[in-house]
């Protein structure tokens, strides 16, 4: 009997890795995880679609909604909270009219609050891209994402 429970573990370890699998390629390709795509490989794999979605949910890696070209994220850790990191972010979706985990309507930004970075002697900290900026203030990281849109 155990050799059975092990198969059936083995496949529902095979069918999460392919899941994970296909919603990275989806991610890589599309940017994000489309419901459309999502129904596409659910009806052809006969997975039920929340299956997918709750993988996607489940890693931070996967994006349910569009991206922007650039992501901008605002440290939400306690050292950064303590500096302002909130007013930082409220001034964030009141200039670009969005929400966090929501994208500009002309697709160039998105909002994300994360998590401590590792950054707490600068705090607070903001990302945009893939650079850090330590002890910034409202107006200069503003300016900088406006710079983005000259870009
Ligand atoms: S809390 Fe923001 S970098 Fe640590």
């Amino acid at each position: 009997m155990e050799s059975d429970l092990n198969k059936m573990l083995e496949h529902y370890y095979e069918m999460d890795g392919n899941i994970i699998s296909i919603l990275q390629d989806m991610e890589e390709t599309f940017g994000f995880i489309p419901e459309d795509a999502v129904n596409w490989f659910s009806h052809r794999l006969s997975i039920p679609a929340a299956r997918f979605f709750g993988t996607a949910t489940f890693y931070g890696q996967f994006h349910l909604t569009k991206q922007g070209k650039h992501i901008i994220k605002v440290c939400r850790g306690t050292a950064c909270h303590v500096k302002g990191s909130q007013k930082i972010s409220d001034d964030i979706q009141r200039e670009f009219s969005i929400g966090v985990g929501q994208t500009t309507k002309d697709e160039l930004f998105t909002l994300e609050h994360v998590a401590c970075v590792g950054a707490c002697s600068v705090a607070p900290v903001t990302l945009v891209g893939k650079e850090v900026n330590g002890k910034v203030k409202s107006s200069a990281i503003l300016k900088k994402i406006k710079q983005l849109r000259e870009v």
